[in-house]
């Protein structure tokens, strides 16, 4: 029968400011998971920078009541902790008082596939924090749809004819399906607005998932959209799929994305381990973690932090170099972002306060 993998994360409060997650609360997370998670098959409880980080197995399929409900209470009883200890911005993304059938819309971020478990089952989940999910958009088309990236749309006949790509507008809330490569020219026209158009699903051409995003819709509330924030990815390798390296490959190169410091600021993304996920600098740059697993009847086999391989310091090198650089810009575009897209706002306040010295022309 089929194996779902459900990847479910949110930030509780941060430990200090938005940097990280108390230890007490990662505790608290894996020992309700192990106790009133008996529909999981197996579960890994991990934290990158200030998000936790729910890496779950079952058989019970996407979207269940059940196992978002369990998703659900963690965060909740984390949160009462992270009050407690009066960690910063407790509570923040639970944006309801009590759960109502789907954690999608409540706050935290989901990312889930159902598949047939093959042979031998190598999964990735990469975990990104500072950043929103179209950060995914470029890797993904790497990874995907790149030969330059992944050789293997080249010379291994179980690739050669490409995938689908799932792409979704966060914010016209609808979705379209692309074919590569016949459609990468069209599609590229959407992926590259990472703001709005975000890659949700990869299939294989006959129709085997391969990679899934926390993509959601966005709402427009309280004069901002909200629901962007901190995504999650799963990718499934080998064999027909991306290989590992080749998954891993795009961020050998640090690339610039939306988020980092009061989410409205473009910066470069940064590969880290698990231990080097404090964002602190400007409360950034943004991070990427990726972590590796092999199923084994839904147990969850590792993990293997991946971007702790040296072959990812000349990334994290150039990465810094680009957030020296682009730092000193200050609160200039385009490091900081259009007064549209800006996660503070001052805007309506100053030209309020300016009524009447702008004269027109
Ligand atoms: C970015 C982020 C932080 C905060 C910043 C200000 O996603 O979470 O950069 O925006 O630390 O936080 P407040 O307004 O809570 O003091
Ligand atoms: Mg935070
Ligand atoms: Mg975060």
């Amino acid at each position: 029968s089929k194996i779902t993998l459900t990847v479910i994360k949110a930030d509780v409060g941060g430990f200090v400011g938005h940097t990280d997650v108390h230890p007490e609360l990662l505790e608290i997370a894996k020992k309700h998971l192990k106790e009133k998670g008996k529909m999981l098959i197996d579960f890994h409880v991990t934290r990158v920078g200030d998000d936790i980080e729910l890496i779950m197995t079952h058989r019970e399929g996407v979207d269940s009541e059940k196992v978002h409900k369990l998703a659900w209470d963690v965060f909740w009883i984390c949160s009462e902790k992270a009050k407690e200890l009066k960690l910063y911005g407790a509570g923040q993304d639970l944006l309801k008082d009590s759960f109502s059938g789907n954690i999608k819309g409540l706050g935290p971020g989901v990312a889930e596939m159902e598949f047939e478990e093959r042979k031998s089952e190598p999964v990735i989940i990469f975990m990104a924090d500072k950043t929103e999910p179209g950060a995914w958009n470029l890797p993904l088309y790497k990874m995907f749809a790149d030969p330059f990236n992944t050789v293997g749309l080249v010379i291994d006949p179980n690739m050669h004819q490409g995938f689908k790509f799932e792409v979704y507008d966060m914010i016209g809330h609808k979705k379209i399906i692309f074919e590569t490569p016949e459609d990468i020219y069209d599609m590229l026209v959407f992926i590259g607005a990472t703001g709005r158009h975000s890659i949700r699903k990869v299939y294989t051409k006959n129709n085997e998932i391969a990679a899934v995003s926390s993509t959601q819709r966005m709402n427009f509330m309280a004069g901002k959209y909200i629901g962007k924030d901190d995504p999650v990815l799963i990718v499934r390798c080998q064999n027909g799929l991306p290989a590992i390296g080749e998954a891993l490959e795009p961020f050998a190169n640090s690339y610039l994305v939306t988020g980092w410091m009061r989410g409205s600021h473009n910066g470069p993304m940064i590969p880290v381990s698990l231990e080097d996920a404090v964002p602190t600098r400007f409360d950034g740059p943004p991070r990427v973690c990726a972590l590796g697993f092999q199923l084994a009847e839904g147990k969850l086999i590792g993990p293997q932090d991946f971007f702790k391989d040296v072959a990812f310091d000349n990334a994290r090198e150039k990465a810094l170099e680009m957030a020296d650089y682009i730092r000193k810009m200050g609160p200039f575009e385009p490091h900081r972002l259009p007064l549209e897209e800006l996660e503070y706002t001052t805007l309506p306040h100053v030209v309020e306060k300016l009524q009447g010295r702008w004269k027109e022309e």
